[in-house]
């Protein structure tokens, strides 16, 4: 029989670390996850390996698929590459490469929301436009 892996293959962590209590509210589907989280793990990783699918593509800190926006609480996230520090310092987060450093409530994200606030208007165009068309590029 061959044994099956955890679905994320996260690391299993300190078995005696501290754990705190992270409540995120899917904001699409008005799902509520819920769960004592060790400080040492991902925050969504570990509530995957308890059944609770987060949105999520990379699972790498990079395509804030997984962006909250905490209400309450703290987390650790130095590996959150896809957001700038302005956008953490608002508090958001990237739930792949987050840690809870404290009771955590946060809310999810639309994922285009949290790129265009960020990046759409460092574009020379001026801005996006969530799922607009490019422009047809004309030859010289
Ligand atoms: S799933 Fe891509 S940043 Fe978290």
């Amino acid at each position: 029989m061959v044994e099956e892996k955890p679905l994320f293959g996260a690391l299993p962590g300190d078995p005696k670390a501290k754990t705190w209590k992270v409540k995120v509210f899917d904001s699409k589907t008005g799902e509520v996850y819920t769960a004592d989280v060790p400080e040492d793990r991902y925050i969504l990783y570990y509530l995957a390996e308890q059944g609770m699918e987060m949105p999520a593509q990379c699972r790498n800190g990079c395509c804030t698929t997984c962006a909250v926006k905490l209400v309450s609480g703290e987390v650790h996230q130095p590996e959150a590459l896809g957001l700038l520090k302005e956008m953490k310092d608002e508090g958001y987060a990237l739930m792949c490469v987050s840690y809870p450093r404290s009771d955590v409530e946060a809310t999810t994200q639309d994922e285009d929301e949290v790129y265009v606030k960020q990046f759409g208007e460092s574009f020379e165009s001026g801005g996006v436009v969530p799922g607009a068309v490019l422009d047809a590029i004309e030859d010289d």
